[in-house]
């Protein structure tokens, strides 16, 4: 296969420390139109752990030499080497001085790494890899140096120049000015950043455990200084609640968080200066939905959180990802459960974990929590190191309890302060602390794939057995698996539903601890009973149990674990639609057969209406297309529908009801509100799907009315996907209204590029050509290519879809390789396709890959090398 750049590939099984370390680093950042001078001046000294050498490398990116001055003696051309993104220096002493100064062009940088412009204001981002696109450095986390910068703009147009750390000198030089700062914690240049624009800050304050006083700063355009409270409030709860939960304080004077348009991913946690992107950060009720402030308060936290796990205890090299991403979305996840509904966030959590980790695990970019090898870096931000890294953690915290894992987490953050390490130096605390020998769990770390756990169970003369067996299918260059340690949450309900007492002492619940690949548990109970397990989803496994309808109803109506009453609905469901795939029965039998359950759950709706909301939410047409091989989604969106129109039908007076009883006259922000309005959304949706007439009024009338974005976007969201009369003109007036805020205008475009069926292509075309869309703009090339391809399958498995895709992604690669290649991920059903659409796909991808970036080329060699 031919690719534009040939691929490079790291291992980690190659990790050599460097061979100098850089103690500090001045930098001076001279930005000016046009181009930017960065002068950095690096202090060398030979690295104690490294085989001598008076040879160096560093990194650098596009960077054009004005200077190179070492040890001040300039270097001529002869005497270093700059070449592929290396520059060479030899014959240095034990300690050195390098000094460089290069020119960069900011305004040209729509890869978003690096330094570059986003609506008029300059900023950075540097994970994984992008300063060395900024100047000449060692870009590797295990190398960690105290950074005092200079920033210098045109004082009227950039007021603000920002730094991580402390603010310690300024001054002012005609037009221009300066200011210097000064982060006192050695940190990989990774967790660099500058901003200068001109921009408004909403202020506050925290008072830390050890009672040290905290400037918090939140920067964002002058017209969103509004939209700042609820990541202020997010901010501040987060910094109470690592105090409170892992001891853990804040370090510097102050700290920021700049939201800038422009962004490629959430959020980054620079040191004392997070950047997020606008999406993650920015919140108002009357702009924002209610998922999307759910969102800022994870991702504020997130970032908060990384202060510790990522920024103080680092990673030695980029195969340790997860060590930061897994540990801290595991502590942003506890975080959140914590602050909202504790079943509600677990079963949001796994959801999201099942439908979309599980997939990549399964598909041709199935990697190890820790990889053993990558081309480009940027490409494995995924699923696996974030998700299922927080779930290897969180089997450590109930392998641990919550004492001992508290005891692990205060050794690991005391004894690896300050340094860059490995997932195994994780393990290592949590295996000294507990006594447990943690070699088995290990495996977690290594092997790839989701393990598959065979369930099957009988009444014996005294009492009840059940079997386990694990399994792990082949992933790409990993053919034999071994077993993993899997711990199984259990309860066995009686026939009330009650979990009954598993022995002597009256235990209802258990943990069972698997390590072969079959293991039978007997317990002495008398009657017939139903498995309650992977309870709290106890491990990161597929679950194959061949649950009775009534099981599965007992376990829906009565268990008190909200992830198996979720999981109980989700085969029920699953299993009414592949009788439809498959063309085994009638969607108006299964429907009928549903509804008592389906009934049941509204009738408690009122105890958790967030809950009852997650219960009634049908699989999607991807997760049903994945049950079936090879996939047909044009059939998967035939029986999909059928059944949920069926569903709209069977309990079409419920729907109704809860569509206009749940209404509120004034608006609340709170979880149970924010529940409320998910269940109606749903409710209506599902009274639009069984074609009933109120449909559209009610909807019209929420969308002329909303209390908040929830409520105006769920009645557009029914209005626009269902096709009802009036959809054309709310979609005008709400552009017409929301024209100025972007975050708001994505949603205008995702909501008309996720309606299902195949006419929304020709849509996305048009929305591709409309003046508001914008290739630079990660967001809104999100907001359509990727929902299409990430959650529209009828629309996009399509020729006209498929061209559409590939083509947009040639453009997308031109200008973000990193956006291409994530939206590039889509294609990963490709093997699983019907021959004809295989084809086609297949054919248009080997014209992109012919001649992609190295970050779109290496997701599209995996994806083409399966068959
Ligand atoms: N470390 C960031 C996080 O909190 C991830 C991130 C932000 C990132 N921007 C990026 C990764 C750009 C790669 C490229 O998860
Ligand atoms: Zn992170």
């Amino acid at each position: 296969m031919e690719t534009a750049h040939a691929a490079v590939t790291t291992r980690l099984a190659d990790y050599q420390p460097p061979a100098y370390l850089v103690d500090s680093v001045k930098l001076d950042v001279d930005i000016r139109d046009g181009v930017t001078t960065v002068t950095s001046e690096l202090a060398l000294r030979r690295n104690p752990d490294a085989a001598v050498s008076d040879a160096m490398t560093f990194n650098g990116e596009g960077l054009v030499i004005r200077s190179l001055t070492l040890d001040g003696k300039v270097l001529g051309e002869g005497e270093y080497r700059y070449d592929n993104g290396e520059l060479l220096l030899s014959g240095l002493a034990e300690q050195a001085t390098l000094v460089s100064v290069v020119d960069i062009e900011p305004e040209k940088n729509t890869a978003l790494e690096g330094l570059y412009m986003s609506n008029g204001m300059y900023c950075t981002q540097c994970e994984a890899q992008g300063f060395r696109h900024i100047t000449f450095f060692p870009d590797r986390p295990d190398v960690l140096s105290r950074f005092r910068t200079t920033v210098r703009a045109d004082k009227q147009r950039y007021p603000l120049l920002l730094s991580n750390g402390n603010p310690v000198a300024q001054g002012e030089e005609g037009e221009r000015h300066w200011v210097t700062w000064e982060d006192p914690f050695p940190k990989p240049c990774y967790l660099f950043a500058l901003v200068a624009g001109d921009l408004a800050c909403l202020e506050d304050s925290f008072t830390t455990m050890s009672g040290r006083e905290v400037a918090l700063r939140l920067y964002a355009e002058h017209r969103d200084l509004d939209k700042l409270d609820h990541a202020m409030e997010s901010l501040k709860n987060a910094m109470r609640w690592d105090e409170e939960t892992y001891g853990r304080e804040y370090d510097l004077d102050i700290y920021m968080i700049v939201a800038v348009s422009h962004f490629n991913m959430g959020a980054m946690e620079n040191k004392g200066l997070n950047i997020f992107n606008t999406s993650c950060v920015l919140a108002h009720p009357a702009t924002t939905t209610d998922a999307g402030f759910q969102r800022v308060e994870s991702v504020v936290a997130h970032e908060y959180f990384h202060n510790w796990s990522g920024n103080r205890v680092t990673c030695r090299d980029w195969f340790q990802l997860s060590l930061k991403e897994g540990f801290t979305v595991f502590r942003d996840q506890m975080f959140s459960a914590d602050m909202n509904s504790d079943a509600v966030q677990r079963v949001n959590d796994v959801d999201f974990l099942v439908n979309h980790q599980f997939p990549e695990d399964q598909g041709p970019m199935a990697h190890p929590v820790r990889p053993a090898e990558f081309q480009k870096i940027d490409n494995f931000y995924t699923l696996t190191i974030y998700e299922k890294g927080a779930e290897i953690v969180r089997m450590q915290y109930h392998l641990l309890g919550a004492e001992g894992f508290r005891k692990a987490t205060d050794l690991y953050f005391e004894r690896f302060d300050g340094q860059a390490v490995t997932c195994d130096d994780f393990v290592d605390c949590m295996q000294e602390v507990s006594g447990r020998d943690m070699t088995q769990f290990r495996r977690w770390y290594s092997q790839a794939g989701t393990p598959i756990l065979s369930v099957s169970d009988e009444q014996t003369a005294d009492g009840y057995a059940i079997t386990f067996r694990q399994h792990t299918p082949p992933t790409p260059g990993q053919a034999d698996k071994a077993p993993l340690v899997i711990p199984v949450r259990l309860a066995l309900l009686g026939q009330d539903g009650e979990p009954v007492a598993l022995d002597d002492s009256g235990l209802r619940e258990t943990v069972l601890i698997l390590e072969d690949a079959e293991q039978t548990f007997h317990f002495p109970v008398s009657g017939p009973v139903t498995p309650s397990l992977l309870r709290g989803f106890s491990a990161p496994v597929v679950l194959e149990f061949d649950y009775g309808t009534d099981q599965l109803a007992t376990l829906l109506a009565h268990d008190s674990d909200g992830y198996c009453r979720w999981s109980a609905a989700q085969r029920l469901y699953f299993t009414a639609l592949d009788r439809l795939v498959l063309g085994k029965g009638r969607a108006e039998d299964e429907a009928a057969a549903l509804a008592p359950v389906l009934e049941q759950v509204i009738e408690r709706a009122g105890e958790d209406p967030a809950q009852a909301a997650l219960l009634l939410t049908l699989p999607t047409e991807i997760a049903l297309g994945d049950r079936h091989t090879p996939l047909d989604p044009a059939a998967i969106h035939v029986a999909h529908q059928a059944l949920k129109r069926a569903l709209g039908v069977a309990l079409q007076s419920r729907w109704l009801s809860l569509s206009e009883n749940l209404l509120a006259t004034e608006l609340e922000m709170d979880g149970v509100a924010m529940g409320r309005r998910q269940l109606r959304n749903l409710a209506l949706d599902y009274l639009a799907a069984g074609g009933h007439p109120e449909a559209a009024r009610i909807a019209i009338e929420l969308f002329e009315l909303p209390l908040c974005m929830s409520e105006e976007l769920g009645a557009l969201r029914v209005l626009v996907h269902h096709r009802l009369a009036g959809a054309e003109q709310a979609l005008e007036q709400f552009a017409h209204k929301w024209v100025e805020e972007a975050l708001v205008m994505d949603q205008w475009f995702s909501v008309q590029a996720s309606a299902p069926g195949e006419v929304t292509i020709d849509v996305v075309e048009r929305l591709l050509a409309h003046p508001a869309f914008d290739w630079k703009v990660p967001n809104r090339v999100r907001s359509v290519l990727g929902v299409l391809a990430g959650s529209n399958p009828s629309a996009f498995n399509t020729d006209k879809g498929y061209r559409l895709f590939t083509d947009a992604l040639r453009t997308v690669d031109g200008l973000n390789p990193q956006i291409a290649a994530r939206i590039a991920n889509a294609a990963a059903r490709l093997h699983r396709l019907e021959p004809g659409r295989q084809q086609v796909f297949r054919s248009l991808l080997q014209g992109v890959n012919a001649s992609a970036s190295s970050n779109l080329g290496e997701v599209l060699g995996r994806i083409l090398a399966e068959n």
